[in-house]
């Protein structure tokens, strides 16, 4: 029997990952969205594309959870952008609110999924979906990390003029210009990436890397990156339905790993059929252990606002 993925949310991220599964014929997909007919007709346009891209995966749109039920993965996506006016509290209150609904929703039909998280602010996100589920850390997830990554790797293989697949590197912390790259375990097919590149452009690769969605939104205007993060979201569950196991950073619950314990930061950790099957701990100098506390210090402020907000 074919896996099955739902994917709430089906705008410009979540379209683009139920794009993605299908066009890698990986499962099949549901999106969910609040807004009538937009689901539906992503759904059967997706649908329509698999004679031409030779894929046998079906794809459905609905606006209920009904449909869901006994999905493998469950993405969540859905989200309001921040609207002139709006403070952080509020888009934390109103995005929390949506998720908190999502996952009532998702796990209601399928008890037994893995939920992989993208909503913004993502990390406090995540922390909303793990208490609203119950579920174990193996099974609600972040997707970050690998964003954040692939963006560090596209800068250095532009600056080095090599393959963005030899470029291997990792980016820990929070979502945001608090994220850590690793530039010390940086490397270009085992060459450190400190013999290759001057200290000055690293430092102003780290920079654009850590400004790397606020890059994109100044170029868009409205809304945000999708291409990139909907990759980023369909390696973990192509990671997690193939039991692959890749080594990805994702939003893991941390409990005591890096001194940090109940809440999400982004960490190295092994993506298999089980969900989160390891988490890594790196040794950092006391200079990465700084920044990295500076990130996770700014998952917690959210969190705080969201125990107030949410009475939890
Ligand atoms: P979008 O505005 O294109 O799509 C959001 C969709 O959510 C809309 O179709 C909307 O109707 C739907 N929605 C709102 N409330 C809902 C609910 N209660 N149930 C179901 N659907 C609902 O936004 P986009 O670009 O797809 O981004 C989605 C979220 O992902 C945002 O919060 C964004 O900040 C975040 N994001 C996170 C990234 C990460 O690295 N974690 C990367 C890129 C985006
Ligand atoms: C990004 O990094 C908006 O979180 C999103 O592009």
């Amino acid at each position: 029997m074919r896996k099955k993925v739902t994917v709430v949310g089906a705008g410009n991220v979540g379209a683009n990952v139920a794009l993605r599964i299908a066009d890698k014929e990986l499962a099949d997909v549901v999106l969910v969205d609040v807004v009538e007919g937009v689901p539906q007709g992503k759904g059967l346009d997706l649908l329509q594309s698999g004679p031409v891209q030779g894929y046998d995966v079906t794809v459905t749109g609905a606006n209920d959870y009904a449909p869901t039920a006994g999905s493998d993965i469950v993405v969540i996506t859905a989200g309001l952008a921040r609207k002139p006016g709006m403070s952080r509290d509020d888009l934390l209150a109103a995005n929390s609110g949506i998720v908190k609904s999502a996952t009532e929703e998702a796990v209601k039909y399928s008890p037994n999924c893995i939920l992989v998280l993208v909503t913004n602010p993502l990390d406090a996100m995540c922390w909303v979906a793990k208490q609203i589920s119950g579920f174990p850390r193996s099974r609600v997830i972040g997707m970050a990390g690998v964003l954040d990554t692939a963006r560090y790797r596209t800068f250095l293989a532009m600056e080095l003029g090599v393959s963005v697949e030899n470029i291997t590197a990792m980016v820990l912390g929070g979502h945001g210009d608090t994220m850590v790259p690793l530039v010390r375990l940086t490397n270009v097919s085992g060459i450190p990436v400190t013999e290759l590149i001057a200290p000055d452009k690293l430092a102003a690769i780290v920079d654009r890397t850590r400004n790397g969605g606020a890059e994109i939104v100044k170029h868009l205007k409205t809304g945000s990156a999708y291409y990139a993060p909907s990759a980023a979201t369909v390696e973990m569950v192509e990671s997690i339905l193939k039991d692959k196991k890749k080594v990805l950073p994702c939003a893991a619950e941390l409990e005591g790993e890096y001194g940090v314990n109940g809440l999400f930061v982004g960490v190295p950790v092994k993506l298999g059929a089980s969900g989160i099957e390891k988490v890594y701990e790196v040794q950092l100098q006391d200079s990465e252990k700084a920044m990295l506390d500076n990130s996770v210090a700014a998952v917690k402020e959210l969190v705080e606002v969201l125990k107030k907000q949410m009475g939890l």
